[in-house]
């Protein structure tokens, strides 16, 4: 098992000082920086592109977990690897051809991850584990932060759980969408390893506190 990762979401930072906001969670114990690509055609928001990802990336040592939201995706994929993304997220219904996504995140030299929508069931990663590093399962629509957490989710990630320990592959899995204090516990019950969150991180005045807070009592 892995010790538990948090992966503050840009989304919720403050714009007008992103480079503070970035340095204040690295600080305060954050593990990864999600950044949320959205393209207002996949997603019904437009957030910030490769441009940002590369600016950001001489300031932080923490990885760069980029969640893209956009459709097509695979002309994209390329200038993310050189911004500087380490980890390299899609989810299945933004190209054609998943398992070619996944074999050109490699090729980038770049972790690749699989991200599945509520309603996206499990099989749409169970043939595509050889070429997956992670897998990030929606608790919310894409598109928004501060929704509120899916709680019939919970099966699903169990069973990712199941289908990642049976396949005896290094996978992380990934929650995404209202994790707090509150639902954290219920994604590491059913098996997360990295979760993600904006409001409940960049929302709260102590962010050391908040971050320790989604770790739970044992620390992670
Ligand atoms: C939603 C994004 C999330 C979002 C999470 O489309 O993928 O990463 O920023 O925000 P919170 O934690 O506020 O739900
Ligand atoms: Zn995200």
């Amino acid at each position: 098992p892995h010790p538990t990762l948090i992966a503050p979401s840009l989304l919720a930072a403050d714009f007008t000082r992103l480079a503070e906001e970035v340095a204040a969670i690295e600080t305060a114990g954050a593990d990864w920086l999600h950044l949320d690509i959205m393209d207002g055609h996949f997603v019904p928001n437009i957030s910030f592109g490769p441009a940002l990802v590369k600016a950001l990336r001489p300031l932080s040592r923490m990885p760069f977990d980029v969640h893209l939201m956009i459709a097509p995706v695979d002309p994209y994929l390329a200038a993310f690897a050189e911004a500087g993304a380490d980890v390299i997220s899609l989810h299945p219904e933004a190209g054609p051809h998943l398992h070619r996504s996944l074999q050109t995140i490699r090729s980038l030299g770049k972790k690749a991850g699989v991200v599945l929508n509520p309603a996206t069931p499990l099989d749409s990663v169970a043939h595509v584990l050889d070429l997956t590093d992670l897998i990030l399962v929606m608790t919310v629509n894409p598109g928004f932060g501060g929704q509120s957490f899916l709680e019939g989710q919970l099966p699903k990630i169990a069973a990712l759980r199941r289908m990642i320990d049976e396949s005896g592959r290094d996978i992380r899995l990934e929650i995404d969408g209202g994790v707090t204090a509150k639902t954290a516990p219920l994604c590491l019950e059913a098996g997360a390893d990295v979760l993600v969150a904006g409001t409940a991180v960049f929302g709260a005045p102590d962010r050391a506190a908040a971050i320790a807070a989604l770790r739970g009592p044992g620390g992670g």
